[in-house]
């Protein structure tokens, strides 16, 4: 596991888009525990619950239009964090407009407003990316590496939010399962994430994958979520073929909140997706919690 230098927090003004996320608020607690300045763009102010000392500007990155306010807000800052991206939200938008052009409306406002840093949370890819998702976050990293800005990519592998889908199934009494299930990845918790990336920006780094301290197989993970409900592991594993073939049925039929999803999850779990180890929380430990309070979710 690497090593992380304790860093001395350095005061920065830091500007967090996709704020309302899993990893953006995070993202903003975090900063704003170490005494960072921080900004956090929000397009739905109902969403913006944030520690008091938080700047909340309001703006949709997809509508440059309305980010007037924003561009007044980032005189000053030194750098922009953006986790905004396509997950579970219902939009009828595409990976590209999102994931790539949104963020390109960001960058654009970030250095016309001479902020020197943009730091983009990516994924954790090998290879050429393999669903829509991925290739319109892989499409945003070149325009970044491209741009006059000093970049940082941090490129984390899967969240322990994610993984609350495993701990869903299990409670439905059996777990469907895509491949043989020996697929390893270590997944992270958010908070560990904002964390690894806080520590990594004020020490400068560029470019970091990022995984949890677990490396786990596909079968092992259902089995920590069964063991949290203290049921017996059933998994049921589903030829890759058939997976494949579903999803070429879906892509033309559903929305995209139904294939993309699934379209990402078939990517992901082709092949070991293992980042250096960062952070402590075990995802045991996660699901136990969430089963001893299932409302919690
Ligand atoms: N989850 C994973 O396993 C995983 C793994 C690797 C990388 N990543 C990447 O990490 C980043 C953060 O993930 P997350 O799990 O924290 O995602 P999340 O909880 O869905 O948060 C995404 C953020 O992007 C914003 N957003 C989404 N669509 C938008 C739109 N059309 N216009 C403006 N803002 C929009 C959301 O705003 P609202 O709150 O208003 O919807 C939210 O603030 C994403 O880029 C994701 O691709 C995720």
């Amino acid at each position: 596991m690497p090593t992380i230098t304790p860093t001395k927090p350095i005061p920065l003004r830091i500007c967090i888009a996709g704020a309302t996320g899993y990893l953006g608020r995070h993202l903003v607690r975090e900063a704003h525990k170490r005494s960072h300045q921080v900004t956090a763009l929000v397009r739905a102010a109902s969403k913006a619950r944030f520690p008091d000392g938080v700047t909340i500007v309001q703006g949709e990155a997809t509508q440059p239009e309305t980010l007037a306010p924003l561009q007044a807000a980032l005189a000053g800052t030194d750098v922009m964090i953006s986790a905004l991206g396509l997950t579970r939200q219902k939009d009828k938008l595409r990976y590209k407009d999102v994931d790539f052009q949104a963020n390109m409306n960001l960058l654009d406002l970030a250095q016309a407003a001479g902020v020197p840093r943009f730091a983009y949370v990516h994924a954790l890819v090998r290879g050429k990316p393999k669903s829509d998702l991925l290739a319109a976050k892989s499409q945003f990293v070149q325009a970044l590496r491209a741009a006059q800005i000093e970049s940082h990519i941090f490129r984390p592998g899967g969240y322990f939010v994610d993984m609350e889908a495993v701990l869903d199934m299990a409670r439905s009494g059996r777990i469907w399962a895509v491949g043989d299930g020996s697929v390893r990845l270590n997944p992270i918790e958010g908070a560990d994430l904002a964390q690894t990336i806080l520590d990594a920006l004020e020490r400068g780094e560029n470019d970091l994958e990022i995984g949890g301290p677990e490396v786990l197989s596909l079968d092992e993970i259902g089995a920590l979520a069964f063991a949290a409900l203290g049921q017996p592991v059933r998994i049921t594993h589903l030829p890759r073929g058939l997976a494949v073939a579903l999803l070429a049925l879906l892509k033309p039929l559903t929305p995209r909140h139904i294939w993309g999803p699934f379209e990402f999850f078939l990517a992901a779990s082709a092949q070991d997706a293992i980042g250096p180890a960062y952070g402590a929380k075990t995802l045991g430990a996660h699901f136990k919690a969430l089963a001893a309070k299932p409302e919690a979710k």
